[in-house]
């Protein structure tokens, strides 16, 4: 396609290594909802906004995937804000809580109610359409003081996702680029003009003047998680590479009520809501009895970590975890759920089988309140950044809204820049084949590298050990690289980098606090007995 310059009738700058580049005011690498409001907020600016996503459905995003729904303030954002700070033990930055607290039930009432027309459930027939807060179906999850999350059943990232993707299909100022990776960043003296962007194996530079960060978490670097297929951690490792700060990379939360099959080991995990132990189910071992009253005094409504922690010693010490709804009308306030359930074989009735998996990174890319990395014209949000709001472990359901609230500043702050054409990085694609397998092959060794360990409870040997495994494998990635374009292989060197960046920061953290737990040599050697 011709490139012009912007603003200005002059021809466009040729460029040496490629045929084609596009231009931009703002890019956003990603399409769920950090990016989709990130997008909106630059175009209600005025800036005309590209969104470049992996996904070819809106299930290719997290967003799409989330139960519970959003939390809002309500009328008490102090105690919002202290649930906050004691979900994640002390650990969360006040300022950023702050932002989140103050800005929550505007971003929703504005985003999500008046421009997107969600009917969040309510209490009675009309409350919706009277725009009745207080008549909201307000949900309650653990350590939240109060019920405070607004839902669309327990399905509530859906009901968010397609219409938000819709709207901005029908935007004129935005173009949304599915089955588009990122495979680097472009940087030009210290500044980001963009990036690289592979589409059929055709790889096209896009120039922007802000580039925005959004894609997601990392759940392809473990053997469970409820991350779709290709959270591989892109944006975390581009900022890297590029020179940005990364931070709070060690904090990785499990969530502890996923069906992971009766062997622990289904291949299509998915999440039971923490919601449904909001609405009083219990949690019982391999014999039967109620567990989580001898580990926490808010029990099945204990921080995420400690549930999850909890759940995987009661699997290993009594075989299995089984969610008990007996006492929740379980096929009438989860009908999806119950639904999965029986798709899966799962007599519901009797317990649904539970164990943790890897659900949502609380670091990534350092950012400020307005989503500014440490690089200049670069943003982060949503889950690849790291705002401070969830320190070492997220309170349930504000990654939409700190996604949401983090998304629309930092769309408005990066709109009014209009991008510069500058040389582009050369990608090699002297030899495009790939060895059969080469990137599956090698997911499964980080896979099972993370999951040993890197995962829920952490030696510092173990660590050691990861780093030495990742490093290697980092470096075998990086030969192939050099000579190569190819998606898998780009994905597979983000995950590495980010698997390396996690391991690396959970060794140079020698306290246990939130999701990163330190465990004695004694315990580690008992439980692989
Ligand atoms: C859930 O529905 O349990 C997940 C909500 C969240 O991760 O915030």
């Amino acid at each position: 396609m011709a490139a012009e310059t912007p603003g200005t009738d002059e021809p466009a700058p040729e460029l040496d290594d490629y045929d084609d580049y596009r231009t931009t005011d703002v890019l956003v690498v990603g399409s769920g909802i950090a990016g989709l409001a990130a997008a909106l907020g630059a175009a209600r600016e005025g800036a005309d906004v590209t969104v470049a996503t992996k996904a070819t459905r809106p299930e290719g995003a997290s967003s799409w995937w989330a139960q519970g729904g959003i939390a809002v303030s309500r009328d008490d954002p102090g105690q919002f804000k202290d649930d906050i700070l004691a979900a994640s033990a002390g650990t969360a930055d006040s300022g950023a809580v702050d932002v989140l607290v103050d800005e929550a039930n505007h971003a929703v009432h504005d985003v999500l109610v008046e421009t997107l027309d969600v009917e969040f459930d309510t209490n009675g027939d009309d409350a919706a359409n009277e725009g009745e807060t207080e008549d909201y179906d307000f949900g309650r999850e653990a350590a939240h003081d109060e019920p405070r999350i607004l839902h669309v059943d327990a399905a509530t990232g859906k009901a968010i996702h397609v219409p938000f993707l819709n709207y901005l299909d029908d935007h004129d100022a935005v173009t949304i680029r599915d089955d588009t990776a990122a495979l680097q960043l472009v940087t030009h003296e210290g500044r980001v003009h963009g990036a690289l962007l592979e589409h059929d194996d055709d790889v096209v530079p896009t120039f922007a003047g802000s580039t925005v960060l959004a894609t997601g978490g990392i759940g392809d670097l473990y053997p469970r998680s409820t991350n779709p297929d290709g959270s591989t951690g892109d944006g975390i490792a581009m900022a890297a590479l590029a020179g940005a700060d990364v931070e709070d990379m060690e904090f990785v939360q499990f969530h502890p009520t996923v069906f992971v099959g009766t062997d622990g080991d289904t291949d299509e995990p998915f999440l039971v809501s923490e919601a449904v132990r909001g609405e009083g189910a219990v949690l019982r071992n391999g014999e039967g009895e109620r567990f989580m009253p001898d580990y926490h005094e808010d029990a099945e409504l204990a921080p995420r970590d400690v549930v999850a922690r909890a759940v995987q010693k009661e699997r290993d010490a009594t075989g299995e975890v089984v969610l008990d709804v007996s006492d929740v009308d379980f096929a009438g306030d989860f009908p999806g759920l119950a639904e999965k359930c029986e798709n899966r074989g799962v007599d519901w009735q009797a317990g649904i089988p539970v164990g943790p998996a890897e659900h949502f990174l609380c670091g990534g890319v350092d950012v400020d309140d307005r989503g500014r990395a440490s690089l200049d014209r670069l943003y982060a949000v949503g889950e690849c950044s790291r705002t401070g709001v969830h320190g070492a472990n997220r309170l349930a359901s504000t990654s939409l809204l700190e996604g949401l609230v983090w998304g629309l500043r930092a769309g408005e702050d990066a709109a009014g820049r209009e991008a510069d054409v500058v040389e582009a990085p050369e990608l090699l694609d002297r030899d495009p084949a790939l060895p059969d397998n080469f990137a599956a092959e090698k997911f499964v060794r980080l896979r099972r590298t993370m999951d040993e360990y890197v995962g829920l409870r952490r030696h510092p040997d173990d660590l050691g050990r990861a780093q030495a495994v990742l490093r290697r494998l980092k470096g075998e990635v990086d030969a192939y690289v050099r000579t190569r374009t190819s998606r898998s292989l780009y994905e597979l060197r983000h995950a590495s980098v980010t698997a390396l960046l996690v391991a690396r920061a959970a060794s140079e953290n020698d306290e246990s606090v939130g999701t990163h737990n330190l465990v004695e040599e004694r315990e580690r050697e008992a439980s692989a007995d």
